[in-house]
C-alpha cells in the first residue's frame, strides 16, 4: 500500500456497488428476524450451508459491512464486531484459551483488560503473567507448556509502552502460542499487526475507528478459521452483538480516519514536543519522542505514532487543578475522538489498581493522559499553558 492509499482504503473499504440499489450509504437494517422463503431455504440459512441472515445476534446487514470493512482496514481475512472493545477482548480470550490455560500480557494497559484477565484467573483458572511488555524476551521467558495467548497492546493505555509486535508474534508462532494485539490506540492506519505476524486483532471501536465520542463497539479482525470460531463461540454463547445502528456510525466514523488520524499525529507530536520543554512537567511519554524507550521499534512498526500521549505533572492536585481550569480541553474519560480529553490517570482509569499495581505499571500520581484531538494545536497548547503557567 503507498502512503496516501489508506485514503483511499478509509472511504471505500468493505463497500458493495453491486448490493442496496447502489446506495453509498450502507442502509441501516434494525431487523432483529428475517423470514425465510420456503422451507429448504430456511433450513440451509440457519444451519450455515447457504449464507443469509435469521437472527439479530447472529448476523445482519449492516454489522456484515463493518465487519468487511474493518478486515480490509487490517488486512486480514474476517471481522466480527461487538457491543463494545471490552466484548471483543473477551470473545478473544475465550476463543483461544480455556481452563487450565495460561496467557502472558503487558504489566501495564489498559486496567480493564488486566482486570479482566484477572478475573478469568480467579474464576476459570485461566492464569496470566504480566510482563513487561517493552521487552519482547519478556514473553519468551514467561512460556509455561500450557500457554495458549499472548497478549499485546502497543501504544499501550497509558504510558505508550512500545512493545514489537513481529518479535513477539514470532516467539509466539516457534511455541504455537497465538497473539493477539489490541490495535486501539494505533489504528491501522499507523500499524497493521495481521501483516507483522500476530494473529488477531482487536478494538475498542469507541475510540478512533467511532472517532466523534458518540458511541460503544468493539471488533475483532483475523485468519477466518480464528475469526469464524470466535463467531460461532464466543460471540454466539456470550451475546455482545453491536446494534446495527451503532455499526452504521461507526462505518461513517471510518470514512474520516485517515484524515483524522493524520491530524491526530501531527497534534499530538507538536504537543509532546512543547511539552518536553514546560519547567512543571516532571516526564512526558510518547513514542515519537527520541528519548522513549522503543521509540526505533515505533518507528519501525508504525507510520505515525498516533494520538495519545502522557504528562506526568508532578503531583494528584497540579492533575486536579489542571483539569479543573481547561477551555478549550475537556476533562473526560475516553479517547480518540475529535476533540482533545484529558484525565488524571491514578484517580480515574488506574483507581481500581492498588498503589504498588499502579507503581508497577508505571502510573504515578501526577500522570495526565492526553488523547489529543483534531483542534488547532496552538489553541490546545496555549489552553495547557494558560493552566500551567
Ligand atoms: C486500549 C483499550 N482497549 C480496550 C478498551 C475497552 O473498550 P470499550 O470501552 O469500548 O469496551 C479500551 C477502553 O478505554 C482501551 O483503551
Amino acid at each position: 500500500m503507498n502512503d496516501d492509499s489508506f485514503f483511499t482504503l478509509s472511504v471505500h473499504a468493505g463497500e458493495d456497488r453491486t448490493a442496496n440499489f447502489g446506495a453509498l450509504s450502507v442502509p441501516i437494517y434494525p431487523a432483529s428476524v428475517f423470514a425465510f422463503a420456503d422451507a429448504d431455504e430456511g433450513i440451509a440459512i440457519h444451519n450455515y450451508e447457504k449464507e443469509g441472515y435469521f437472527y439479530g445476534r447472529l448476523g445482519n446487514p449492516t454489522v456484515d459491512a463493518l465487519e468487511r470493512t474493518v478486515a480490509e482496514l487490517e488486512n486480514g481475512e474476517a471481522g466480527l464486531a461487538f457491543a463494545s472493545g471490552m466484548a471483543a477482548v473477551s470473545a478473544a480470550a475465550f476463543t483461544l484459551v480455556g481452563s487450565g490455560d495460561h496467557v502472558v500480557a503487558p504489566e501495564s494497559m489498559y486496567s480493564t483488560t488486566t482486570n479482566f484477565l484477572k478475573h478469568i484467573g480467579e474464576a476459570f483458572g485461566v492464569e496470566t503473567t504480566f510482563v513487561d511488555a517493552a521487552d519482547a524476551e519478556a514473553y519468551a521467558a514467561a512460556i509455561r507448556p500450557n500457554t495458549k495467548m499472548f497478549w499485546i497492546e502497543t501504544p499501550s493505555n497509558p504510558l505508550v509502552r512500545i512493545t514489537d509486535i513481529a518479535e513477539v508474534a514470532a516467539i509466539g508462532k516457534k511455541s504455537r502460542v497465538a497473539t493477539v494485539v489490541d490495535n486501539t490506540f494505533a489504528t491501522p492506519f499507523n500499524q497493521r499487526p495481521l501483516e507483522l505476524g500476530a494473529d488477531l486483532v482487536i478494538h475498542s471501536a469507541t475510540k478512533y475507528l467511532g472517532g466523534h465520542s458518540d458511541l460503544t463497539a468493539g471488533v475483532m479482525i483475523g485468519q477466518r478459521d480464528l475469526v469464524e470460531k470466535a463467531r460461532h463461540g464466543a460471540a454466539k454463547l456470550y451475546g455482545g452483538n453491536i446494534a446495527p445502528q451503532v455499526a452504521w456510525l461507526v462505518l461513517r466514523g471510518i470514512k474520516t480516519l485517515g484524515l483524522r488520524m493524520e491530524r491526530h499525529n501531527s497534534n499530538a507530536s507538536a504537543l509532546a514536543n512543547m511539552l518536553l520543554e514546560h519547567p512543571k512537567v516532571a516526564g512526558v511519554y510518547y513514542p515519537g519522542l527520541e528519548h522513549h524507550q522503543n521509540h526505533e521499534i515505533a518507528r519501525r512498526q508504525m507510520r505515525g505514532f498516533g494520538g495519545m500521549l502522557g504528562a506526568d505533572v508532578g503531583t494528584a492536585d497540579a492533575a486536579k487543578s489542571l483539569v479543573d481550569n481547561l477551555k478549550v480541553c475537556t476533562f473526560a474519560t475516553s479517547l480518540g475522538g475529535v476533540e482533545t480529553l484529558i484525565q488524571p490517570v491514578a484517580l480515574m482509569t488506574h483507581a481500581t489498581l492498588s498503589p504498588g499495581e499502579r507503581a508497577a505499571a508505571g502510573v504515578s500520581e501526577g500522570l495526565l493522559r492526553i488523547s489529543v484531538g483534531i483542534e488547532s494545536i496552538a489553541d490546545i497548547c496555549q489552553d495547557i499553558y494558560d493552566v500551567l503557567g
